[in-house]
């Protein structure tokens, strides 16, 4: 099946990293169109994945614009579209990855006459959406997608709960490669010296800087661990948050920690950052989709915090594969690095559970494959 994805950023977002893994388990016939040039346009070509930019002309809407604005942005949204319908006509199916490449995506369904498949990697609720924006994403998933797939429970029950139709909705969790993220102990050291934090404890936090992630609260954690504590912050204001970037400097700052806190921007060895850590936290402070970092602490075999809420809670099961403290709470967050630093042998039994549950729920053969049989439905329906 010859499938034309579809998505709205240039850039390398959790949702991108995951469309790059996808699109290369499909036919040659496959392409990808994205909305934006950007990193994630270079990493579709080294991976041989056939890749084009449709110029965007679309006015942005914020999650506060009216819906005069929404309407405005939806007009100028036209040469995409065509754009997006007139290439259609040359695959069997469209599959969208995110919210806006749905919504054009769809009309261009509607056009061409070809099924279209939604990915849905966002928690659809107001807590990051307008009301009129949710409603219109739901509006079309109902009448449009042919199938949402939802990238896990907290996904599929917002989109329920507004709305979206329950029929239509599938979870398929996020697969990853276990084999990318093996134990190298001799990378590990000179990452370590390189990085100046030898003898010290390493919590990391990859993420993009932005104020839900939460970065925040682990700077406001860290003042209470011990001063061989260090943080490192992987990760950049991947869309327009560099005002949260600047204010987590003024933080560190504030609270004394200079010498404590590393801020490395984007990096593209995660895996191998991940071994020169000592723990991984995950501080997002509204309920995260699904939460790759988490997954890939799992398979790093590094103990993993997460906050408890959304996507995470099914990905990690509190004293067993991990801990999980609650959103924005800084205490909590504290005690969980507490409780890692003086129990080595509890959390080496934690972190070798969480390797065996992500081996089995998370491998990315099963994600494919689940994916793969969705679409042949798809294709066997007239
Ligand atoms: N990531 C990366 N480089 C960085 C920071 C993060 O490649 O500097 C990756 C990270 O390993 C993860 C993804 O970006 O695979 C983020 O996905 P997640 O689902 O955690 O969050 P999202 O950004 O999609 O909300
Ligand atoms: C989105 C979500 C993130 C999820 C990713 C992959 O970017 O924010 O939680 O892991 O998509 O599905």
């Amino acid at each position: 099946m010859n499938v034309l994805f579809l998505d709205q950023t240039g850039q390398l977002g959790g949702a991108e990293l995951s469309l790059l893994d996808l699109s290369q388990s499909f036919s040659k016939g496959s392409s990808v169109a994205l909305f934006q040039d950007g990193p994630f346009r270079e990493r579709l070509e080294e991976a041989g994945v056939r890749v084009e930019v449709i110029h965007n002309s679309v006015q942005p809407s914020t999650k506060d614009s009216g819906i005069l604005k929404g309407m405005l942005s939806f007009f100028s949204a036209f040469p995409l579209i065509r754009q997006i319908s007139k290439r259609a006509k040359s695959y069997d199916c469209l599959y969208a990855n995110t919210q806006k490449a749905f919504i054009f995506g769809a009309v261009a369904s509607l056009i061409s006459r070809r099924p279209i498949v939604y990915h849905l990697r966002d928690i659809l609720s107001t807590d990051y959406l307008s009301q009129t924006n949710l409603s219109v994403v739901t509006w079309f998933a109902n009448r449009c997608a042919t199938i949402v797939i939802a990238n896990s429970e907290a996904t599929e029950k917002a989109f329920i709960k507004a709305g979206g139709n329950a029929q239509k909705v599938k979870v398929v969790y996020k697969g990853f490669n276990p084999n990318d993220y093996t134990r190298n102990d001799q990378s590990r050291k000179i990452l370590r010296e390189q990085l100046g934090v030898s003898d010290r404890f390493v919590i990391g936090q990859f993420s993009r800087l932005s104020p839900w992630k939460g970065q925040h609260i682990l700077l406001e954690a860290l003042k209470s661990t011990s001063d061989s504590t260090v943080a490192l912050f992987v990760g950049a204001a991947l869309f327009g948050e560099d005002e949260y970037a600047s204010q987590l400097e003024q933080q560190v700052q504030v609270l004394g920690l200079g010498d404590r806190v590393k801020f490395l921007g984007f990096r593209s060895d995660v895996a191998e950052l991940m071994q020169a850590c000592d723990a991984i936290a995950h501080t997002s402070v509204t309920p995260e989709p699904f939460g790759r970092v988490i997954v890939e602490a799992m398979f790093s075999r590094r103990p993993v915090i997460a906050t408890a809420a959304g996507g995470a809670i099914e990905l990690i099961e509190p004293d067993k594969t991990g801990w999980l403290t609650e959103p924005g709470n800084a205490e909590d967050l504290t005690k969980a690095i507490h409780s890692i630093q003086q129990d080595a042998m509890v959390s080496d039994s934690i972190v070798q559970a969480a390797y065996a549950q992500a081996f089995d729920r998370f491998h990315i053969d099963s994600t494919n494959r689940q994916i793969a049989m969705i679409l042949n439905t798809i294709e066997s329906t007239p």
